[in-house]
C-alpha cells in the first residue's frame, strides 16, 4: 500500500509514431466530416488526410475506424511505410489480401459433388470463400492489373450487396510511398486511383472508399498520376493545434490520469511556445517535463524545468537525423531559407533568390534554387505546396536551423554555384 502511494505517477505523455494520445485534442471537425461521409453515400468520396510529420495523421486515422464501423462499413488497410519498393502487382495483391481477409470469412461457397449413379442427388459441401477464390479470379481475368482488380472488387461487392454492409474502406497510411518508392515504370498510385475512380462512377448499394494518409509530398504525386481527378477526394489538411486545443493536449492527460502533479501556468506557456502547437512536440516536451519533475521530487527539490535541455534533446532525437540527410551544400541552402521571415510557412523561389543575393557573395539563380529544392524534396525535407510555393517538410525545422551555430561570414564567401554535389 505504502509502496503504491510512493510510486511516481505514471507519465501520461506518449511521443512517438502513431502512439494513441491519452487525450486527442481538436480534430472534432475532421471526425464530423468523416462521419457525414460514411453516413450519406451520395457525399461519400475518397479521403486524403495530409500534413507534416508528427501532426497526428496516424492517430486520427485510428479514430476514424470505429466511426466507420459503427455505420456498417468494413475497414481494412495497411501502413505502407515498410514497403521498400512498390510495384503495381504488389499493390494489387495487397488489396486482394486486405479484401479477402475481411470479406471471405463472411461467405461460404457451396459445392455439389455428383457421385456416379442415377439415383444420387449429389453431396453438398460448404467451404469458406477464401483468398484463393479471389486470387484465382484475379489471375484468370484478362487485361491489365486494373482490369483484374476491378473484377475482384466487383465480385466482392456482389457478395456484400446481399448483406447490410454499406461498403469497404481501404485505408493506407504513409501513402506518399506509393510513388516515392515505386519501381521504375510502375505506377501503383495510378492503379489505385483508376480502380477507385471506376467504382465511384459505378456506385451500388455497397461502395468502396479509399482513405490515403501521408505527408504533403503525396499531393504533387497525385497530380502527376495519370488518372488523378481532384474531385475524387475530400482532403483534410491537418495543421498544428490552435492555442486552446494545444493547451488541452498539455493539461488534459494529467487531469484524466488523476495525476498529483500539475504544470504551472508558466510551464504551460513555455510548452506552448516551444511546441508551437505541433502534437508530437507537445507530447515530447510534456513527457520530458513530467519526467524531470518526478526526478527532482525524488530528491526533494522544487520542481523547475530546464526547457533548454529539453529542446537540445529534441534536436538530438528528432531534428538531427533528418538534418543530416542533407549535404553541406544543401544545409547552407536551408540556412539561407531559414532567414526568411516566412520560413515557417510558405516561401517562393523568388524570395530565396532575393535573400541569397544579400547573404551570399553570389546568390542563387532561380533554376539553381529550384534544382536544390527538388533534391531536398526527394529527401523529405521540403515540399512543393499546391499553390506552387515551397515549405519545409519537417515542422519547426527553420527554428532548429536557426539554433545551429553558423557563421554568416563563411557563407558569404561562398559562391552559390560551388562545385559541391547537390
Ligand atoms: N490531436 C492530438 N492531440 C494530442 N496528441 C496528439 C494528437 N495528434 C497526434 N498526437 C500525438 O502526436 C504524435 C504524432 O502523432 P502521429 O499520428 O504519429 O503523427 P503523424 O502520423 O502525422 O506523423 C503522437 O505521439 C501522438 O500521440
Ligand atoms: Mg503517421
Amino acid at each position: 500500500m505504502s509502496d503504491l502511494a510512493n510510486a511516481p505517477p505514471p507519465n501520461p505523455f506518449r511521443p512517438g509514431n502513431g502512439q494513441k494520445p491519452v487525450y486527442l485534442a481538436g480534430r472534432d471537425k475532421e471526425q464530423q466530416q468523416f462521419e457525414s461521409m460514411v453516413l450519406d453515400s451520395t457525399v461519400a468520396q475518397n479521403l486524403i488526410v495530409t500534413g507534416l510529420r508528427g501532426v497526428g495523421k496516424t492517430v486520427l486515422l485510428e479514430e476514424l475506424k470505429p466511426i466507420a464501423q459503427r455505420r456498417d462499413w468494413l475497414w481494412t488497410g495497411n501502413d505502407l511505410s515498410e514497403s521498400a519498393s512498390l510495384t503495381e502487382d504488389r499493390i494489387a495483391r495487397r488489396i486482394v489480401v486486405d479484401l479477402s481477409t475481411l470479406v471471405a470469412p463472411m461467405f461460404v461457397r457451396k459445392n455439389t459433388i455428383h457421385k456416379p449413379g442415377f439415383t444420387a442427388t449429389g453431396e453438398v459441401t460448404e467451404t469458406n470463400v477464401g483468398f484463393d477464390d479471389f486470387w484465382n479470379l484475379y489471375e484468370k481475368t484478362p487485361g491489365l492489373v486494373d482490369d483484374k482488380l476491378k473484377a475482384v472488387l466487383t465480385e466482392a461487392r456482389r457478395l456484400l450487396e446481399q448483406t447490410n454492409v454499406r461498403g469497404v474502406i481501404f485505408a493506407y497510411d504513409e501513402a506518399q510511398n506509393l510513388s516515392d518508392h515505386a519501381v521504375a515504370k510502375e505506377y501503383p498510385l495510378s492503379i489505385l486511383l483508376d480502380v477507385f475512380a471506376y467504382f465511384q462512377r459505378h456506385r451500388s448499394k455497397c461502395n468502396f472508399m479509399l482513405v490515403l494518409t501521408g505527408l504533403p509530398t503525396l499531393y504533387p504525386k497525385l497530380n502527376e498520376a495519370r488518372t488523378y481527378s481532384e474531385r475524387m477526394f475530400h482532403t483534410m489538411y491537418l495543421n498544428r493545434l490552435d492555442q486552446d486545443d494545444a493547451r488541452a493536449a498539455i493539461v488534459k492527460p494529467i487531469e484524466l490520469t488523476k495525476s498529483t502533479l500539475r504544470f504551472s501556468k508558466e510551464t504551460i506557456e513555455r510548452i506552448l511556445k516551444n511546441s508551437n502547437g505541433y502534437p508530437y512536440f507537445i507530447q515530447f516536451i510534456c513527457k520530458e517535463v513530467f519526467d524531470a519533475w518526478i526526478a527532482k521530487m525524488t530528491y526533494g527539490e522544487v520542481p523547475s524545468v530546464n526547457m533548454q535541455s529539453i529542446v537540445a534533446k529534441l534536436d538530438q532525437d528528432f531534428f538531427s537525423p533528418r538534418w543530416s540527410r542533407a549535404t553541406d551544400r544543401q544545409q547552407d541552402f536551408m540556412k539561407v531559407v531559414a532567414t526568411l521571415e516566412n520560413s515557417d510557412e510558405e516561401f517562393s523561389v523568388q524570395e530565396i533568390v532575393g535573400v541569397s543575393r544579400v547573404l551570399l557573395k553570389k546568390g542563387f539563380t532561380p533554376s539553381h534554387a529550384t534544382q536544390i529544392l527538388q533534391a531536398l524534396a526527394e529527401k523529405g525535407l521540403m515540399y512543393k505546396s499546391r499553390r506552387g510555393g515551397y515549405c519545409f517538410a519537417v515542422p519547426l525545422l527553420s527554428r532548429f536551423i536557426k539554433r545551429q551555430v553558423w557563421n554568416p561570414e563563411a557563407l558569404k564567401n561562398q559562391n552559390s554555384d560551388g562545385d559541391d554535389a547537390l
